[in-house]
C-alpha cells in the first residue's frame, strides 16, 4: 500500500502512533505504540502487562492513529477513567479513532505471536482515512515530550527487571527533555506536561529508593 509509505510508515523506522482497542464492551483503550511496515501490513511489539495486549486477545480490530496532538499522548499514558472525549466513533468500523488524529488506519489483527518475551501484533489495514492535509512546521518540543513519555513508560519494566543503573539514566534523560522544551517553546502546556512527567517519574522512583532503604531488595 503506497499510501502507508506516504504517511511515513517504514520497515526500518518506528512511527510513534496511538493504538485504539476495545478492552470490554464499548470501553475503549488508547496507548502509544511504535509501528513499522512489513510488506503491506503494519506491526508493533506489545509488552506483557499492557492493556492493549489483553484487548487484542479478545477483539481482533483496532485503529492506528497518526496524532500530532501532544495532549492525546499524555492522556493515553496518564489515563483517567473517562477519556471518552478522545474518541470519534465510526458507523462502519467497530473501533473508534482518535478525534484529533491527522489520519487513521482501521485494521484487523492478523496474528499475535510471542517473540523474545514480547508480542508481535501484525495488523492488516482495511481502510485509511486522511483528515488533515495541511503540512506542519517541525518543532523540538513535540518530540521531546514523546521522548520523555517513552522514558516514563520504561520505569515500570526497568523496576521489574531491577535495572537500577538504567533507571538513574532515565532521570538524566528526562531532565534533558526538559532542557529541550525550555529552549524551544514558551507554551505553558508543554512546560506543564514535562513537569507532570518528571514528577510522576520521581514518584515511581521514590518507591524504589524507599524499598531499597527498607532492605526490600
Ligand atoms: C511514544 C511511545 C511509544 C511506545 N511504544 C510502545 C510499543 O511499541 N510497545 C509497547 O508495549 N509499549 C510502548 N509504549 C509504552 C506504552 O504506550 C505504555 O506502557 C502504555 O501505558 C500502555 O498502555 P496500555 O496498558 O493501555 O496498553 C510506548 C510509549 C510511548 C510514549
Amino acid at each position: 500500500m503506497k499510501i502507508l509509505r506516504e504517511l511515513g510508515f517504514s520497515p526500518t523506522t518506528f512511527s510513534e502512533t496511538i493504538v485504539v482497542t476495545e478492552i470490554s464492551n464499548g470501553i475503549w483503550n488508547c496507548a502509544p505504540m511504535g509501528v513499522r511496515l512489513e510488506n503491506d501490513n503494519l506491526y508493533f511489539y506489545i509488552y506483557e502487562g499492557a492493556r492493549t495486549l489483553n484487548a487484542l486477545r479478545r477483539k481482533k480490530y483496532l485503529t492506528i492513529n497518526i496524532v500530532y496532538d501532544v495532549s492525546v499522548f499524555m492522556k493515553c499514558v496518564f489515563k483517567k477513567r473517562s477519556n471518552e472525549e478522545l474518541y470519534e466513533p465510526s458507523s462502519k468500523f467497530p473501533i473508534p479513532h482518535i478525534a484529533s488524529a491527522d489520519a487513521y488506519i482501521e485494521c484487523e489483527l492478523l496474528s499475535l505471536k510471542e517473540v523474545n518475551g514480547k508480542f508481535k501484533a501484525i495488523c492488516k489495514p482495511i481502510n485509511v482515512v486522511i483528515k488533515r492535509s495541511i503540512p506542519r512546521t517541525f518543532n523540538r518540543a513535540f518530540p521531546a515530550i514523546i521522548e520523555a513519555l517513552i522514558y516514563y513508560t520504561k520505569i515500570k519494566p526497568f523496576k521489574r527487571l531491577k535495572l537500577k543503573r538504567e533507571l538513574k539514566k532515565l532521570i538524566e534523560r528526562l531532565m534533558h527533555c526538559k532542557y529541550i522544551i525550555k529552549h524551544s517553546t514558551s507554551n505553558r502546556e508543554y512546560l506543564e506536561y514535562i513537569e507532570k512527567i518528571i514528577s510522576e517519574a520521581l514518584k515511581e522512583l521514590e518507591e524504589i529508593a524507599n524499598s531499597a532503604s527498607n532492605g526490600d531488595d
